[in-house]
């Protein structure tokens, strides 16, 4: 893997010693090309320890050797990966502006790029960046989703730039062998609603992060992807066909319309048990003197369950959300659901499983093998479930 890193002006270029580290363990040359506010950020001497090459920053070069730099960088190169990628530089690389090292070489840069954008929440809202977001994923640049969180400035938002295991494994997969190429699978994500009127509904936590990572690793390793979601607020990942649904019941009717047509069905969705017998048409009202209601729920469809009984049948992958005896309960969910791998998380540690950007999970075959997965980016655990997945499908 021959990766150019360009770095911008941004406070998350500090991370770049460790993406460089990072990117050489899985086998990566990189050469780094900064930007003269990037080096006020970073310094280039440690860029040039830790990648073994001299650090690009003058856009005209060593003049003694009369080489040109950018296009001997772009004959070697088979990707460009900015991270961070300012404001500025997105709109310089959108219009086509040449005005120092990164720029240029852009501009000579020949084969796949990557840029993971990071700035304050109110830069990234701001129409010219959107647009310049826009101009350039409609050129085949992989524009990537910032993570939110606290930012450098102290607001919290969206425009952090993902974390270093996030960007490692999203330039693994990029050179990965298309591993689910011919493959159709169906993932569903995020929470149900289960109204109880007009207003209010019954749901959970699921913030639809683990099955959305799902879609986008399966859609990067060459699968066609259908996301059945829940309501959720997170950006729809690219290449992907979303169904949007409410309740369990709208879920159970997309994922039956779907599931024959797939050969993968992923269930990462935290779907009610239950829902309210009766739905009033209009809000409920307190009245004086009672100080008690009583909401009586129905039982709600089991998707997974049905799903299982199709006929030919996918290869089906289950979630098991638990708060206690995660290992035993999720073994005992496989079999009751006919489920071919269950994905375990303990739900009742907050920094993991619900709305959390990371998970730690354990995965059970169907032969009984456990997989631990040590707690990593949402993202990562998604391309080792497929792994999984890919190798339970791979005849020995
Ligand atoms: O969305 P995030 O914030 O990222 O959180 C991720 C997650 C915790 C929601 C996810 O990792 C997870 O564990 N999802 C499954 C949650 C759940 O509903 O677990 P369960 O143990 O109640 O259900 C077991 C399986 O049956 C699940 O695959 C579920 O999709 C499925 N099910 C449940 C009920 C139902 N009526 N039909 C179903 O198919």
């Amino acid at each position: 893997m021959n990766i150019v890193l360009g770095v911008s002006g941004g406070i998350a270029a500090y991370k770049a010693p460790e993406l460089v580290r990072r990117l050489q363990d899985a086998g990566a040359d990189v050469r780094v090309v900064l930007t003269p506010n990037a080096a006020r950020f970073v310094s280039p001497l440690s860029l040039a320890a830790v990648s073994n090459h001299g650090v690009i920053i003058d856009q005209w070069g060593d003049a003694s050797t009369g080489g040109v730099d950018h296009i001997e960088l772009a004959r070697w190169a088979e990707l460009l990966l900015i991270a961070p990628a300012t404001a500025n530089i997105l709109a310089k690389l959108a219009i086509g502006i040449a005005d120092d090292a990164l720029t240029t070489y852009a501009l000579a840069h020949r084969a796949a790029m990557i840029v993971a954008p990071a700035m304050n929440t109110f830069m990234l809202q701001h129409p010219t960046v959107q647009q310049s977001m826009a101009t350039l994923r409609a050129r085949g640049v992989e524009v990537l989703d910032p993570d939110s969180g606290l930012l450098a400035c102290g607001d919290e938002g969206s425009g952090r730039m993902p974390d270093v295991p996030e960007l490692v494994e999203i330039v693994k997969s990029h050179f990965a062998q298309r591993d689910l190429s011919g493959k159709s699978v169906l993932v569903t994500a995020g929470p149900t609603r289960e109204p109880l009127d007009p207003v209010r509904y019954l749901s959970n936590r699921s913030s639809g992060k683990m099955g959305y990572a799902i879609a986008d690793a399966a859609r990067r390793r060459g699968a066609t992807v259908t996301l059945i979601s829940g309501p959720t607020a997170r950006q729809e990942p690219p290449g992907v066909a979303i169904t949007r649904v409410r309740t369990a019941d709208e879920m159970h009717a997309a994922v039956m319309a779907a599931a024959a047509q797939h050969q993968i069905v992923i269930k990462a969705a935290a779907v009610a048990d239950f829902a309210p017998a009766e739905v009033a048409d209009r809000k409920i009202k307190k009245r004086e003197g009672v100080d008690e209601l009583t909401i009586k729920l129905r039982r709600t469809p089991d998707i997974l369950a049905d799903v299982a009984k199709l006929s030919p049948r996918p290869f089906i992958v289950a979630f098991a959300a638990e708060t206690n005896d995660v290992e035993a309960n999720a073994r005992d969910k496989m079999q009751r659901k006919g489920a071919d791998l269950i994905v375990a998380n303990d739900v009742a540690n907050e920094s993991i499983g619900f709305d959390s950007d990371q998970n730690e999970v354990l995965v059970i075959a169907r032969d009984g093998t456990v997989t631990r997965l040590a707690k990593a980016p949402k993202s990562v655990i998604a391309n080792r479930v497929l792994d999984l997945v890919v190798r339970q499908l791979t005849p020995i």
